[in-house]
């Protein structure tokens, strides 16, 4: 297996809005995150994947872009955005852009352009189509609700949004698109920045017939078979990587919705012909229903072993895993997979943190991840900012496919916005955010959850980031090692080893809040391995048995 920086590197996620406010207007900003890098760097982080801060309307919280060679105003300028980089590079941490060129939004100049007149040589950016007898060119539904086809009444035509309607998709069949899209790429790299976390990229190639999907529960079609991993998906990435990617020693990570293992052999293959991993999605859709993410239903571990195991396995050697429990789009990890209730938050968050972080491929952390942050969970819908859980609850409601009181609850579980609250600095006023009024409200256990505590006790969630950091800095079997799924059937823990060159790493997770028997390998019983890591200060304290969440990792 080849060597590389990026798969030596843990990655922090910054979702600006709600990171840190610098000038009190309730909206979190670049100085703000210039003031927290000596925070990062105090963690251990090598890379900083900062979601979108480009200008925008911020119809989905600037992931709908209007100008790719410019700043948002609320976040600052970009002399502040240099300044970012410059001092991130003086603390040896490396900036990835996101880089959203599925959609753009329809207050960019190329669609303003492209909706004027069928004549427009902008026309072709977009996707447009006649309707069919008076409605849309086909059924599919726009992952926020409602249709994907937008009607436009200048020229009579229909323009798809897989997204909101305000965030056109982009006619990559256009060579003219992608020239464009490549030099926008090409002018970041020439800037300094060290990489891209690419949204929705798995989507950037269309089936051209554009047939109606399947109905399978809600008011649409499904559009993912034709408009995920599509036809030309791997010559576009092909394409980029000759124009862009391999000129600049970068790292990308491509967010990959609907991507199998095969694909994922093609989008991140060792032989670095497109990007260097994706996100895949397979272990954040578990439990998902009728109306996708949208049920209360909890995680089941042994689906969740088989599936992270799969992957493991299976890109042994052919390409590169990404490794996240939790980011903008998901429910804080410590609420779904462990157990945000007091006297187990601490304890769960870490077990995760350890499940993860022990696995082959490039950790990400999500910002307050390492705090133990929890959802939100608002009760009341004006609490929630986010577009998406807006507008599917209006539809799902009003087409009484499901009663508000339930949709509730799965908003309470599964809304974006549940890790998007404002990260929680400190006991102060707003939790240290902002001396304004945030933008979308703080939540309410911030005197208990805050990096002020965290970072000054050395048993936190915190500390215990950093020394799983450090060690994976320190052993290279953490990096690369094999992985080998021990217990694929028994619900209530999971074991795993890791072998590379003479070494051996026996994890062991409880993901229950009960005792739990293991039966250790004999090779690994006592008096054998060494405790690497544990979120118990005796681990294994009883033989053979883990106490609630309990984490340990024997080193051989
Ligand atoms: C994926 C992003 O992570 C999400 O936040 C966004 O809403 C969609 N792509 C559309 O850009």
């Amino acid at each position: 297996m080849k060597k590389a920086w990026w798969k030596e590197s843990v990655v922090y996620q910054i979702y600006p809005k709600s990171f840190k406010d610098s000038n009190g207007d309730g909206v979190g900003d670049i100085q703000g995150i210039i003031s927290k890098l000596d925070y990062l760097k105090e963690l251990g982080v090598d890379v900083l994947w900062i979601s979108p801060m480009y200008a925008s309307p911020m119809d989905d919280n600037g992931y709908d872009i209007s100008d790719y060679r410019a700043i948002y105003e609320e976040y600052g300028t970009m002399e502040d955005f240099k300044a970012l980089l410059k001092e991130a590079h003086d603390r040896k941490i490396k900036i990835l852009m996101d880089l959203v060129v599925n959609h753009t939004s329809d207050e960019h100049a190329w669609f303003i352009e492209s909706r004027k007149s069928i004549e427009s040589p902008y026309r072709d950016y977009y996707i447009w189509k006649n309707g069919k007898q008076g409605k849309e060119p086909n059924n599919w539904g726009a992952c926020f609700g409602g249709s994907a086809w937008e009607y436009d009444k200048q020229t009579d035509m229909y323009y798809l949004h897989c997204f909101s309607k305000k965030q056109p998709d982009l006619n990559w069949e256009n060579p003219r698109v992608r020239t464009e899209v490549f030099d926008m790429m090409n002018w970041w790299c020439e800037i300094g920045i060290d990489g891209f976390r690419m949204d929705v990229i798995s989507m950037i190639s269309k089936v051209q017939t554009y047939p109606d999907g399947e109905v399978n529960g809600g008011l649409y079609g499904n559009s993912s078979p034709f408009v995920m991993n599509g036809p030309r998906v791997h010559e576009f990435l092909q394409e980029m990587n000759r124009e862009v990617l391999s000129r600049y020693d970068i790292m990308t990570v491509g967010e990959a919705a609907g991507v199998t293992v095969e694909e994922a052999k093609k989008y991140a293959n060792e032989d670095d012909s497109e990007l260097n991993m994706v996100f895949q999605f397979e272990h954040v859709s578990i439990g998902d229903g009728r109306f996708g993410k949208w049920t209360t239903k909890r995680f089941d571990l042994v689906e969740l072993k088989r599936i992270l195991s799969k992957w493991q396995t299976e890109l042994k050697g052919k390409a590169w895993n990404s490794l996240y429990l939790g980011n903008h789009d998901q429910p804080r990890s410590v609420s779904r997979f462990g157990d945000d209730r007091p006297e187990y938050r601490e304890v769960s968050a870490k077990m995760l943190a350890t499940c993860i972080h022990m696995m082959q491929g490039t950790p990400y952390i999500y910002q307050g991840e390492e705090l133990g942050m929890t959802n939100a969970g608002f009760e009341q819908l004006t609490d929630y900012r986010d577009i998406e859980t807006l507008n599917i609850y209006q539809e799902l409601t009003e087409a009484k496919l499901i009663s508000s009181e339930e949709m509730m609850q799965c908003i309470k579980a599964r809304s974006r916005d549940n890790a998007r609250t404002p990260v929680q600095w400190d006991d102060g006023a707003n939790a240290g955010f902002t001396t304004g009024n945030p933008w979308i409200a703080v939540i309410d256990n911030y005197k208990e959850i805050n990096a002020a505590d965290q970072v000054a006790r050395a048993d936190s969630v915190y500390h215990y980031y950093q020394k799983l950091i450090q060690l994976r800095k320190e052993n290279e079997i953490i990096v690369y090692g094999t992985y080998e799924l021990l217990n694929p059937e028994d619900t209530n823990t999971f074991m795993y080893t890791r072998t590379y060159e003479k070494e051996k790493l026996l994890v062991l997770l409880n993901f229950t809040e009960k005792e739990q028997l293991v039966s250790i390998p004999e090779e690994f019983s006592t008096g054998k391995a060494s405790c690497m890591i544990s979120n118990y200060e005796n681990p294994l304290q009883k033989e053979n048995i883990l106490r609630a969440y309990e984490a340990v990792v024997l080193k051989l």
